[in-house]
């Protein structure tokens, strides 16, 4: 086990330092930027049915439903299809309405979730067109789905989901800017800045990841909070919701993630001086109103934990800790935002003296309901 573990104390860190190379095994072979090229077989032999879709619905679990929300983003953003993303379980047990027309995209790691499993099978019963976008090569979802596209992300061995968010997150992005450029809803010179930047990633998830040192001390300062509130917006907010999630599965501390401009209507109750809340405000995407949320933060005496755009300044005043990661187009902020909050976790459970890599209660993969 040690070997597997590569020279790292669990699984889980070992994953998160490996997105860098999962990251860029999810495009290599798909995406030519030079030329301005994506290639997704299951995509491509599907092009019409797919582009033309009246509506997207996403059906995914825990850390796979996070990126199905990042996806409705990007998707909406890029390809202008609607997007509705859904909890597997009560997607399919409350009657829904679908068509012929819709196309259900299936997210899942494992491909064994039994809720997202039975999602899709009543999707196809209902005329819909299924599409997997799994890590397990040859998984029972993937076999399900009319058609799909693998994370390549390699083996996830730690419970606490990291690189396949990351790498799911890839993978959508890829297919929503296939579809964008098909349907002419992406510029071609916005449609080649996105493919630049994707492959640009990879460095800026090494460079955020040098933050480590940093986020050992935000640890050892807030590890014994009770509780801890994440806030972000646009596509920071499933961001924020996925921080939230991996605090609570590994050290078992109270976490939610909330939308920012959300929190005046209940949590906002529960800020007082023993608070830490994470704040996502990078420089895209409402910046300015993530700021006043800030300063709402503190003039209530809360702790904050702000994730900015490297060379951030004004954040940097009103932050008790400022966590910095390199700029990109917001659409793909997500890809960056997201390794400072998984490296916090960690350090938070490792600190507590906590099961890592096998949290209580928690299993890798849920394969009954
Ligand atoms: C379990 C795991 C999570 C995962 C979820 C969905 O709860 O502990 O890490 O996000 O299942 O799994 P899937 O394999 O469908 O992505």
């Amino acid at each position: 086990e040690q070997i597997e573990k590569g020279g790292y104390e669990h699984f889980m860190l070992k994953e998160i330092h490996e997105q860098p190379n999962a990251i860029s095994d999810t495009y290599r072979g798909r995406m030519l930027a030079d030329k301005g090229i994506i290639r997704m077989a299951g995509v491509d032999d599907n092009m019409e049915r797919i582009a033309n879709a009246k509506r997207i619905i996403i059906v995914a679990c825990g850390t796979s439903w996070h990126a199905g929300l990042v996806a409705e983003y990007i998707f909406e953003d890029i390809a202008r299809i609607p997007v509705e993303v859904e909890y597997a379980s009560e997607f399919r047990y409350r009657n829904p309405v679908i068509t012929e027309n819709d196309v259900v995209i299936a997210i899942s790691q494992s491909g064994e979730t039994a809720d997202t499993m039975a999602a899709i099978k009543l999707a196809k019963e209902k005329g819909a067109f299924a599409f997997g976008v799994c890590n397990v090569v040859g998984s029972s979802i993937s076999r399900e789905t009319h058609a799909g596209a693998y994370t390549h992300a390699g083996p996830e061995i730690g419970v606490a989901s990291t690189k396949a968010f990351t790498t799911q997150i890839t993978v959508l992005t890829l297919m929503a800017l296939k579809l964008g450029k098909f349907k002419g809803t992406i510029s071609q010179s916005d449609f080649q800045f996105h493919l630049q930047e994707m492959e640009r990633i990879p460095e800026k998830v090494k460079e955020a990841l040098k933050s480590d040192k940093l986020i050992q001390e935000v640890a050892f300062k807030y590890k014994d909070a009770p509780n801890c509130l994440y806030l972000g917006r646009g596509y920071n907010f499933p961001v924020a919701l996925e921080g939230a999630l991996k605090l609570k599965e590994i050290s078992y501390i109270h976490a939610e993630g909330y939308p920012a401009a959300e929190m005046k209507h209940g949590p906002i109750a529960l800020i007082d001086e023993q608070m830490p809340v994470v704040v996502i405000a990078t420089k895209k995407g409402h910046y300015e109103k993530v700021v006043s949320n800030i300063q709402e933060i503190k003039s209530r005496k809360g702790k904050i934990i702000a994730v900015v755009t490297k060379g951030d300044e004004e954040v940097r005043e009103l932050a008790d800790y400022v966590i910095e990661v390199p700029e990109t187009i917001e659409s793909l902020t997500p890809l960056l935002t997201t390794i400072p909050l998984q490296l916090l976790s960690y350090h938070i459970a490792v600190m507590l003296g906590k099961n890592v890599d096998q949290p209580r209660n928690l299993a890798k993969s849920v394969t009954v309901e």
